[in-house]
């Protein structure tokens, strides 16, 4: 079991190990997965450059191998080949272990006119419904059925609609692009969701053949083509993983630089941080954060859909919320259940109340190492962050979940001067 540890002798001197030196981000994971997904739209070869090494893109391109496709890693660089549907259907084991599985459906549907998915549990963070993806799927034509667990669909009669998102769902918006993008015909879709991964789902899309316009927008345009062509493409940078390296570095102190990130896509975080006391220089393709002493509370941090403060960074947030000077209020009006690293945080001297969808935090000066649980994977990122910051040897267990959507965070945070390994 994959277990990280992170030991801090500067904070015997009361002083937490101070993080310097520059690191290049990620490719985003939830760029990649669509963008896989999409893959299967064309019998042609996709090559995904930038695609980061994680075990939910690993395991997206297993579902992309059971349907008869072929992969091939060299770096972070993926070529992808679907000559032949050899299936279509989506392995339950896979699509149980990954929710993004369920936008493989409306790549299936467009290229196979068929698809079966076992239904996506709800996971650490919250049911994770798909009701507005099966409405919006059906309005396209798409005949739904469920049985024993599993999904059936149908799109022998797919057609382009003009649909209506009741909550701009990503995945949602990502499972109609893809369908749209395969069949013949305009749709278009109506609060859609704005994350700057929809932009880059659209723009694969549209070098496929298809021609998409307003991915990125509240309203979205696809007109579908039978004719898809194959697509080589740069996977987007990680706005999630900058996102907490920089607010590690807010919290610990230092004069951390991140390349390949898009400063535009962090704008909500970056005005929090500024406001916490760091400094951060922001240029076309890179940000410079410079911290030093206690940050200060932000007030409230309320978690929405982009260009709104993301939910995916609210964990790795809350770390900075339980050490600054003063009281800060996180509310998550995203996701259910998605305060399950708050628990840990309390082993580590954390002082914080939750009460439903919002936590409140009393910042403490310093936290103290403990034995934790990584229980998903932002919460576990939280916590390698959290063990920057304590005094002692924090060792955060079920690390397999951070696996999932950080590329060894252990070397980024070690070539920052953090004292950290993984076992
Ligand atoms: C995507 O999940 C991301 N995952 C999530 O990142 C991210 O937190 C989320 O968008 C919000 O930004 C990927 O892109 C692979 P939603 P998704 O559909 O598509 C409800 C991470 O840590 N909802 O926008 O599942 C849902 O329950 C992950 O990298 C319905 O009710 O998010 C949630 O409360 C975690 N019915 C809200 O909408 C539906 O049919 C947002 O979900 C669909 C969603």
């Amino acid at each position: 079991m994959t277990r990280y540890i992170i030991s801090n002798p500067e904070a015997s001197r009361g002083e937490p190990t101070r993080l310097n030196g520059t690191v290049k981000v990620q490719g985003a994971k939830n760029a990649a997965l669509p963008l896989i997904a999409a893959a299967v739209l064309t019998d042609k070869e996709a090559v995904l450059t930038n695609c980061p090494d994680i075990t939910d893109v690993e395991n997206m391109l297993k579902i992309y191998s059971s349907l008869g496709g072929v992969t091939e890693r060299r770096g972070d660089t993926v070529r992808l080949r679907l000559e032949y549907m050899r299936s279509h259907e989506i392995p339950s084991g896979l699509a149980g272990e990954l929710r993004s599985s369920v936008f493989m459906l409306g790549s299936v549907l467009a290229r196979s006119g068929k698809a079966k998915v076992a239904y996506p549990g709800g996971c650490d963070i919250g049911l994770r419904p798909i009701d507005i993806h099966l409405k919006a799927l059906s309005e396209m034509g798409v005949k739904v059925s469920d049985r024993y667990g599993y999904l059936l669909c149908d799109a022998a009669d797919a057609h382009g609609a003009e649909v209506t998102l009741d909550y701009p769902s990503v995945g949602a918006t990502e499972n109609v692009m893809l369908l749209a993008a395969g069949i013949p015909g305009k749709t278009v879709i109506h609060n859609a969701a704005r994350e700057p991964e929809i932009e880059d789902l659209g723009n694969f899309l549209t070098a496929m053949g298809a021609e998409v316009l307003g991915a990125g927008t509240q309203v979205i345009t696809i007109c579908g083509t039978k004719e898809r062509g194959g697509v080589e493409y740069r996977v987007m940078p990680d706005r999630i993983a900058a996102g907490t390296y920089l607010i590690a570095a807010a919290a610990n102190g230092g004069s951390v630089t991140l390349k390949d990130v898009r400063p535009e896509h962090i704008f909500s975080l970056i005005g929090k941080l500024r406001f916490a006391g760091a400094e951060i220089d922001l240029y076309s393709d890179s940000v410079t954060i410079s911290a030093s002493g206690r940050p200060k509370a932000v007030g409230v941090v309320e978690t929405g859909a982009y260009p709104g403060f993301p939910t995916d960074l609210q964990a790795p947030f809350s770390v900075l919320a339980a050490v600054s000077e003063g009281s800060t209020v996180i509310v998550e009006n995203i996701f259910e259940t998605r305060f399950k690293h708050v628990a840990e945080l309390t082993k580590m001297g954390a002082s914080v109340k939750v009460k439903g969808r919002v936590a409140v935090f009393e910042g403490v000066k310093r936290l103290t190492a403990a034995k934790v649980q990584a229980m998903d994977l932002r919460g576990g990122a939280a916590l390698i962050t959290a063990g920057l910051k304590a005094n002692g040897t924090t060792v955060v267990e079920n690390g397999y979940h951070i696996e999932r959507g950080y590329v060894r965070p252990e070397e980024v945070f070690g070539s920052l001067g953090a004292y950290i390994i993984k076992v």
